[in-house]
């Protein structure tokens, strides 16, 4: 039976709780395999607009039991205050699941992301200020927090002295800060302990052995292709493997079960934080996309950076996760537009260049070669084939497809769950 892989082939926020909630109706387990709350969705149901951080977007379909993998970095205190204002709103979250191997979000590392963001000045990273990178590198270091730790006083309590040891150094010394004491966080943390218990599981287990019994498990990557530590636009990146390989080892699921990959395509593009983005637009016309598209961050409140579609990226998403598929969104926002302006290549030291480069320098080099599409100015939200859309549309999404490099299966006309067109299906 299928598993599936969700994820966005951009800089993240391309419409990717939509895509996931469109199937969590039709799927056994939602699965986040890396990132934490600096992911943020926005899944509209009825009238009714949900902005998710932390949970899988499968905790709002009844059926479905959403998994937090052992690749997702938590903040129990984010956790916890997600999942109470759902309850308020009478959604059952009683099914979620969390990894006892999930690295914890502790509140140093909070602190640790924020002085350095400020200490590097004008070469920040323009991170979400949420402890991301801290947590991941305290994994990588070996002096990380995991869930499982909550369970064991005294193992925490040697585990929190190990990974403040240095730090207090840093902050102190180098930062001009307080040292954090370790009772105080270790306390912290042990309330949490009672509260998560329920959820705590061997999601491995749980995973493999639906897959066993021919469940559909659906993972649901965050941020997207071109801010994966491995593959992105490195050093401007998240600390986590948005791209498909980290669905398996996010999950402990084998790449052998992994039968389709579908990758999230605005029909646009947009990024939030620092780093180089060849298509940016800096007058009305990024304004403009901005605007109509809504393109304000979930998690942050900040402004995205807005400008056209880049098929150079779209290509690059294809190859570095073997998509099988694209999901379009926000198409609706390019209506009116005479003409739609589409880079199909860059221009790098006086070259044509067809493929992402691999350099940074030469990306930070690259400029747009566009082509221009015609637009339409018919409303197409109330589209529910592909023959509704206006032949300048439909010209429009099928010229992407060619750029990419995969079918586009879908394509999303609105906010709303059933704003959607359905091309091939992805189950
Ligand atoms: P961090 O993930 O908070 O460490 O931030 C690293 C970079 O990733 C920054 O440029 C953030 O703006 C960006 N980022 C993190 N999460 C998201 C997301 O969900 N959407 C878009 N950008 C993100």
């Amino acid at each position: 039976m299928p598993a599936l892989v969700l994820l966005g082939a951009q800089w993240g926020d391309e419409g990717k709780g939509k895509a996931t909630d469109l199937l969590g109706g039709s799927v056994d387990y939602v699965v986040r395999y890396q990132g934490g709350n600096n992911a943020g969705h926005t899944v509209v149901v009825g009238d009714q607009k949900y902005a998710l951080h932390l949970l899988p977007s499968g905790i709002l379909s009844p059926g479905c039991t959403p998994v937090i993998g052992n690749g997702v970095v938590v903040d129990p205190s984010v956790l916890l205050s997600e999942l109470s204002g759902l309850n308020e709103r009478g959604v059952d979250t009683s099914k979620l699941l969390i990894s006892g191997n999930a690295h914890i979000i502790t509140p140093y590392n909070v602190t640790v992301d924020k002085v350095t963001e400020r200490f590097l000045g004008k070469r920040k990273i323009g991170t979400t200020g949420r402890g991301i990178g801290p947590t991941y590198a305290d994994k990588i270091n070996r002096v990380g927090i995991r869930v499982q730790d909550l369970y064991d006083e005294s193992i925490l309590t040697q585990k929190v002295e190990a990974a403040l040891d240095i730090k207090n150094q840093v902050l102190t010394k180098l930062y001009n800060r307080r040292a954090i004491a370790v009772d105080q966080v270790v306390s912290e943390l042990l309330t949490y302990a009672d509260k998560l218990a329920p959820y705590v599981a061997d999601t491995v287990l749980v995973l493999n052995k639906a897959l066993e019994d021919d469940k559909v498990v659906l993972f649901e990557g965050g941020q997207g292709t071109l801010l994966d530590i491995d593959h992105g636009t490195y050093p401007f990146v998240t600390s986590s493997n948005p791209t498909a390989g980290g669905a398996c080892t996010g999950s402990g699921v084998g790449p052998t079960k992994i039968s389709r990959v579908i990758g999230i395509l605005k029909a646009y593009t947009t990024r939030v934080g620092a780093g180089p983005f060849p298509t940016e637009l800096f007058d009305e016309d990024g304004a403009a996309l901005r605007r109509i598209g809504g393109e304000r961050g979930v998690t942050t409140g900040r402004d995205r950076r807005c400008g056209w579609f880049d098929a150079v990226i779209a290509r690059y998403a294809t190859r570095v996760n073997g998509l099988t598929d694209f999901f379009l969104t926000k198409l609706d926002v390019l209506t009116g537009w005479e003409q739609i302006p589409v880079c199909v290549a860059y221009e790098i030291d006086g070259k044509r260049v067809e493929e992402l480069p691999y350099s940074q320098t030469d990306f930070h080099h690259a400029k747009p070669v566009y082509e221009n599409l015609p637009g339409w100015s018919e409303d197409i939200s109330q589209a529910k084939t592909f023959a509704d859309l206006p032949k300048n549309a439909q010209a429009y999404v099928k010229a992407l497809e060619e750029m990419s490099g995969a079918p586009i299966s879908a394509i999303g006309v609105g906010p709303g769950r059933d704003e959607t067109i359905e091309i091939n299906s992805f189950l």
